[in-house]
């Protein structure tokens, strides 16, 4: 068996297309666009090129786009009172603060003073907790559990029923991801599992997944023997393992690999997220989906 490839760089585009129309429309009808705020604190390459990429994209989409760049050295209070100053802001309807941040300033302060109706990113927790109720009272999902459940809907496997098990329990994909499977719903209505470091048995509990979402940070951790033939593998991990020279444009590139052991997977599982390609692509999209979910609640049209 080789596994269908579910390809987020695919699915990307069409989801974009679906977002610029919407946004055309609502500018005719409302005389509106989506207004997103990006803050970026310092010079974190990594978060340069995740920045960047955030810009261009909602720019592509035809959204007001505002690049707020501020300085390594910028005070915990200064920033607070830029936050404000976007949160009483009525043309912006996203702000999103690029982690990490410097040392010196709290990260639990900073996104817990974004106005959870602008908080697209869905981190603050005000959504935590809508996600956990679930059905209408979900404005923000955090954007990669997003993704990933756009994938598992598009690529049309069945999630009613589904043994879902999800390697990995952090705030920003596993514990979310889990909670949005559980629920009832479209692409959801699944029985959970979570496993994790503590977990006795990692191999027995995979074995038994129809879907399985690997959110481990650990390069080729999921075995092929670890998969069950036919299951959908959803591959969260994005893990730098060496560089290499492009052939396209003759630069230095990171090596990335997934934290399942793909070459061997994709002859085992019915459906797989390469990496990268797969899950990377759809974290931006999502994002982009909210903002524009944003503008349909301040306009009564969501
Ligand atoms: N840094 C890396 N990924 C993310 C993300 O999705 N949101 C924010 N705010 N910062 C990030």
């Amino acid at each position: 068996m080789t596994a269908k490839l579910i390809k987020g760089s695919e699915i990307r585009e069409q989801i974009l297309a679906e977002i610029k129309e919407e946004v055309q429309k609502i500018k005719k009808s409302h005389g509106k666009v989506p207004g997103l705020v990006t803050i970026l604190v310092g010079q974190n390459p990594a978060s340069i090129s995740y920045v960047t990429l955030k810009v261009k994209t909602a720019e592509e989409c035809g959204f007001k786009e505002v690049q707020d760049n501020q300085p390594e050295t910028i005070s915990e209070a200064d920033l607070l009172a830029l936050i404000d100053k976007y949160n009483r802001d009525d043309s912006i309807h996203g702000i999103l603060v690029q982690l990490p941040l410097p040392k010196h300033i709290n990260e639990k302060k900073v996104l817990n003073a974004i106005d959870p109706d602008k908080d697209v990113d869905g981190f603050h927790p005000v959504n935590v907790g809508r996600l956990m109720i679930g059905g209408s009272e979900v404005k923000f999902p955090p954007c990669t559990p997003a993704g990933i459940q756009e994938l598992i809907v598009r690529a049309g496997v069945e999630t009613k029923g589904a043994e879902v098990v999800v390697v990995g329990r952090s705030n920003i994909v596993g514990k979310p991801i889990a909670m949005m499977m559980v629920q009832k719903g479209v692409g959801a209505n699944s029985t959970v599992t979570i496993v994790h470091t503590a977990t006795k048995d990692l191999a027995y509990h995979c074995k038994r997944a129809d879907i399985l979402i690997v959110a481990a940070g650990v390069p080729g951790l999921v075995k092929p023997e670890w998969i069950k033939p036919g299951a959908c593998v959803i591959d969260v991990g994005v893990n730098r393992v060496g560089e290499k020279i492009s052939e396209k444009t003759g630069k230095k590139v990171a090596i990335l690999r997934g934290d399942v052991d793909f070459d061997e997977a994709v002859k085992v599982a019915g459906y797989i997220t390469p990496v990268p390609g797969g899950v990377g692509p759809m974290t931006i999209t999502m994002l982009m989906k909210n903002a524009l979910k944003s503008l349909k609640f301040t306009l009564g049209i969501a």
